[in-house]
């Protein structure tokens, strides 16, 4: 893989990306971030992926470029590249900058964007036909989920928690209610509607969730409802699967010590998949 690294406005060898120790990213996680995936060379929402670095930016008062200048920066970066046969993801890193540690930050700081390709993971072609497990653990985030932050450690921890119980993901409930995976978003099937939590302070609003709702449900003809869901209700759907950008559209087959539906990937589900293909595909 390519080791160029976009870095504030050059394009460098990685050994030449140096980040100063007292970037506020790295003492305070104090920073935002994106994972794109390039399909061919072409980068799937470019467009919503920056707005929401954009947004989330600016709801901690980070300075941040304009979009047009985002969208150049990394079209240019993608183009510097040159890889059109291989997918791939690019990973965006927003920091407010270095200055000596102190917790409330000063206002004139020179922000740290960096923008690293790597290549696009996406899970084994066995995971999509035969499905995950998940298991399902407390939410122990903070109230504004819906920035994307690099302070990760409550998914980070959820995330491993998974992996030791060999499940792919870990979802995440409060008060009863399901809000998302450790890195991905949730949907279930009642009858012929999908049903995921609403866009809330509580989940981040994902760039695949938002393309299941706004394009592929309505394509496949299926009614999508926003609507909280309690922990029962997930373990009594006939189908639930996940959405993220390097977990693309993942059926989920069992959930803690339970089957979901037959324990067989979902007819819906699949329907939605292949849609999901197509459309990132194309
Ligand atoms: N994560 N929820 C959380 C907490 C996430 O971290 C992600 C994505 C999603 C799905 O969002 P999207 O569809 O826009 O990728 C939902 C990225 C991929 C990551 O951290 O690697």
């Amino acid at each position: 893989m390519n080791q160029k690294i976009y870095f504030n406005g050059e394009i460098v060898p990685r050994e030449e990306a140096l980040v100063d120790i007292e970037d506020r990213g790295y003492q305070f996680a104090d920073g935002v971030y994106e994972v794109i995936a390039v399909y061919q060379g072409k980068p799937f929402k470019l467009m919503e992926h920056l707005e929401r670095l954009a947004f989330s930016a600016a709801e901690l008062e980070i300075s941040c470029p304009g979009i047009n200048q985002l969208q150049h920066e990394t079209e240019s970066y993608l183009a510097s590249l040159n890889q059109t046969e291989e997918d791939i993801s690019i990973y965006i890193q927003l920091t407010r900058g270095a200055c000596p540690r102190t917790h409330a930050y000063p206002d004139d700081l020179d922000p740290v964007l960096i923008m690293k390709a790597g290549s696009l993971e996406l899970r084994p072609d066995e995971y999509y036909q035969n499905g995950v497990k998940i298991i399902t653990r407390p939410d122990e985030r903070w109230s504004k989920c819906y920035i994307k932050s690099i302070a990760l450690l409550p998914n980070v921890m959820a995330k491993k928690a998974a992996k030791r119980a060999r499940a792919y993901e870990a979802v995440m409930h409060r008060d009863g209610f399901v809000t998302e995976g450790s890195s991905s978003n949730l949907f279930l099937v009642e009858g012929d509607s999908l049903l995921t939590p609403p866009a809330s302070n509580y989940i981040l609003n994902g760039i695949t969730r938002q393309t299941v709702i706004q394009e592929i449900g309505p394509k496949l003809s299926l009614e999508v409802r926003e609507q909280s869901i309690s922990l029962d209700r997930l373990f009594r759907a006939e189908e639930v699967f996940l959405t993220g950008t390097t977990t693309e559209i993942m059926p989920v087959v069992r959930i803690d010590e339970r089957e979901v539906g037959q324990g067989r990937v979902g007819e819906l589900t699949g329907r939605i998949l292949t849609a999901y293909r197509e459309l990132t595909r194309a």
